[in-house]
């Protein structure tokens, strides 16, 4: 058997993060998606939150106009943003739950809760060519409502399973990877993300039907200490050394 290849997106939010620390253009987050790309980055994510506290409208636009390859952006189901990503145009929109006083993305969107307010929100990005995606909880009413809104792409929170230990991370873990094999069963393709590190990415990475996993305050945090493109290359191996003993 052969594994399908596992794509990698990094998401660069947290460069941003350090650069608004100090209100000037340092470090770029660009500058990151392009080193990023170099050292085999599949594809770029970046989520433009309500309040801009990371990744600006400029940042979006430029990324949009220098990076080669997929731009996934992460958004709120707010008429403002579906009118930026229609702007813009990136290859994917990953749909996301957002409060404000939240650190970062706390849980799964309601994809089932919020089913009248997300069709046509799906519909316009579906309509405008954009791979639209939902990150939702591995959750089998969600995974149904998100097949029944036409999404094509879920993404599965694994930040419950990164947070837990012992017999409570492997009954998420389990969890996840049922989603994902229920998931895939009603044709919609499977990312999976958030919370992921290189210690905790192997039993996420070794999910047959998980295509993509989107990695980025651990690859960011990591960079300080060993680089940008070997805090790459370090996520890769272990994703890849966790498929290969999978198979
Ligand atoms: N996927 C989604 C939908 C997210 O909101 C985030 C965080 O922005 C990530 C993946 C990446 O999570 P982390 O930064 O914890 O790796």
């Amino acid at each position: 058997m052969t594994a399908v290849y596992q794509r990698l997106g990094v998401n660069i939010d947290h460069v941003a993060t350090i650069r608004n620390a100090r209100g000037g253009a340092h470090p770029d987050p660009v500058k990151a998606a392009l080193l990023a790309v170099e050292a085999g980055a599949d594809g770029i994510t970046a989520h433009l939150r309500e309040d801009r506290r990371h990744i600006s409208d400029d940042d979006i636009a430029r990324l949009v106009a220098e990076v080669r390859r997929p731009l996934n952006l992460e958004m709120a189901a707010t008429e403002e943003m579906v009118e930026i990503a229609l702007r813009h145009r990136p290859h994917a929109a990953c749909i996301v739950p957002e409060r404000r006083q939240e650190r970062t993305t706390e849980g799964g969107l309601d994809a089932a809760g919020q089913f009248e307010h997300l069709q046509p929100i799906v519909a316009r990005l579906r309509d405008a060519g954009i791979r639209v995606s939902l990150f939702i909880e591995p959750d089998n009413r969600q995974l149904e409502a998100a097949a029944k809104l036409g999404a094509p792409v879920v993404e599965l929170h694994t930040g419950r399973y990164c947070h837990l230990t012992g017999a409570e991370e492997q009954a998420e873990l389990a969890r996840v990877r049922d989603a994902a094999k229920f998931g895939a069963s009603l044709g919609l393709e499977i990312h999976a993300g958030h919370g992921l590190r290189t210690d905790n990415v192997g039993p996420i990475a070794a999910i047959p039907e998980v295509v993509e996993l989107n990695i980025g305050h651990f690859i960011i945090g990591e960079a300080v200490f060993v680089g940008l493109g070997e805090a790459i290359h370090q996520m890769r191996a272990a994703m890849d050394a966790a498929r290969k003993a999978a198979l």
